[in-house]
């Protein structure tokens, strides 16, 4: 046993429920004594927040496929620097909302097949990989319902509709099937009660 972490990661479509989730989980583990570090991405650390404003506003077309795949993952380098790697290695738990699976659906499969760029640069410059990922999986036109009564200034990727929506909830499964070691599925489609339950058992399961 070493003194690390656990280091979770939550994906899944937009309005999923991953940002209701990951704070109920946060809660629930720190009333069973955990010290937790809630994070998100894109962001999570002063320099990946400013990227963040970089890659979420503005005309969809600001960068190129490549670019933005750069930008995620230089944002991901440091949020993991400054974040998630000092918080590991203080035995913290840290609770992230979306990591480098989400660029592997978004960068990857959503401007053409860039999956093999986005691995090649994550191989290079990602050190460490979450212990867990829960996949929230979710109808794709409900999601969507739920995404858009958010009101939000963030409007890069809002308007990429359905089909994109579509595409990244099988994506989604398809990954959880190729690295089923450390993927969970839960079905995202009951009461937000039940969801949590559903997540705090597999995150307990993995803890003993
Ligand atoms: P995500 O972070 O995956 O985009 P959110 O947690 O922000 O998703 O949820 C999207 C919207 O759906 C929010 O308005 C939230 O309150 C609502 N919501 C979350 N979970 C549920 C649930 N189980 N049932 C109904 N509504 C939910
Ligand atoms: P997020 O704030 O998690 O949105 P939501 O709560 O709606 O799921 O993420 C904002 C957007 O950023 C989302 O549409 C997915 C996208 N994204 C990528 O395209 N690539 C990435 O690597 C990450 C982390 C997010």
């Amino acid at each position: 046993m070493t003194s690390q972490g656990l280091f979770i990661s939550f994906e899944g479509i937009d309005g999923s429920g991953k940002s209701t989730q990951t704070k109920r989980l946060a809660k629930r583990l720190q009333q069973d004594g955990h010290e937790v570090v809630l994070t998100r991405e894109p962001g999570g650390s002063v320099g990946a927040e400013e990227i963040r404003a970089l890659v979420l506003k503005g005309d969809p077309d600001r960068w190129s496929a490549e670019t933005e795949i750069l930008l995620f993952t230089a944002a991901r380098r440091d949020h993991l620097e400054c974040t998630i790697l000092p918080a590991l290695a203080s035995g913290k738990t840290v609770i992230c909302d979306r990591f480098a699976d989400s660029t592997r659906m978004y960068q990857g499969l959503s401007r053409g097949d860039l999956r093999k760029l986005v691995d090649c640069l994550h191989t290079l410059m990602i050190p460490r990989n979450p212990d867990i990922t829960l996949l929230i999986d979710m109808d794709p036109e409900i999601g969507l319902s739920r995404a858009k009564a958010r009101s939000t200034k963030e409007e890069r990727f809002e308007d990429f509709g359905l089909q994109l929506q579509q595409t990244m909830r099988t994506g989604f499964l398809a990954l959880a099937k190729e690295y089923s070691d450390r993927f969970r599925v839960i079905d995202g489609h009951g009461s937000a009660d039940n969801i949590a339950a559903d997540i705090y058992a597999q995150i307990t399961a993995v803890i003993r």
